[in-house]
């Protein structure tokens, strides 16, 4: 069977003001759930006493070197976390990451014994082109190196147009993502849901046969909006 996850991922959100709300999400009663919280790399080292799995949010494809304002995985990996984020769609349009750079960074952190958790989404003019399935496919092959495993990956389905906006994809949406991406990973490897995920629309997703958890933005941000989603799948 496939881990449930419950992952949040803060962004370019958090000072020190909110380790309260992330000490308050490692309370939540997770059941067989594994939490991750991947805040910004400031607050990795802050919030090791918080009972959470931390991640990084990206890391570099070398593990050192000439690169003012990066982060590799060996230095994620040193400041407690377990998990990197790769290919998440703000790095794709904001850093002009493509498929081969989210490859390379996948492989540093698996290298630096980092899980990845992968995230592939497709546009809203893809999707209204029909081709979802088609990119996402090839976002999965060009992204994720060979050696993946349900030990040191997780795939997050995180739709272009559903992240931020309030606009969640319809079950049946993700429904057909979802049950082809397993086609694809094979039946142990975790699949999140990530875009608007609220824990007002968190059941309806998680109750969808191949939906393993959820990637989660603006609500994990506080406790009393991430607990919820976290007992939702607990
Ligand atoms: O990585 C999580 C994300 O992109 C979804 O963000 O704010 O729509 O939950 P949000």
């Amino acid at each position: 069977m496939p881990k449930k996850i419950a992952a949040g991922n803060w962004k370019m959100n958090g000072t020190r003001a909110a380790v309260s709300e992330a000490m308050a999400i490692g309370q939540a009663d997770a059941g067989d759930c594994v939490v991750i919280l991947c805040p910004p790399a400031t607050l990795l080292t802050v919030l090791s006493d918080a009972r959470l799995a931390l991640g990084g949010q990206y890391c570099h494809a070398e593990t050192s070197g000439a690169h003012t304002g990066d982060i590799s995985a060996p230095m994620l990996a040193d400041a407690g976390a377990t998990y990197c984020i790769t290919g998440h769609s703000e790095r794709r349009a904001d850093h002009g990451e493509t498929d081969a750079d989210v490859r390379a960074q996948t492989q540093a952190a698996w290298n630096a014994g980092l899980i990845a958790i992968l995230c592939i989404g497709e546009t809203l003019e893809q999707r209204e082109a029909g081709e979802t399935l088609a990119v996402l496919e090839g976002q999965l092959n060009g992204s994720l190196p060979d050696g993946a495993t349900a030990d040191n990956t997780i795939i997050a389905y995180e739709p272009v147009w559903a992240i931020g906006t309030g606009k969640v994809a319809s079950a049946a949406q993700v429904a057909e993502v979802h049950d082809a991406l397993r086609a694809q990973v094979g039946p142990r490897m975790s699949l999140l849901y990530g875009g608007s995920v609220k824990a007002g629309n968190a059941a309806e997703l998680f109750a969808l046969t191949n939906v393993d958890g959820a990637l989660v933005g603006g609500a994990s941000l506080k406790a009393a909006d991430f607990v919820p989603i976290i007992e939702a799948l607990a």
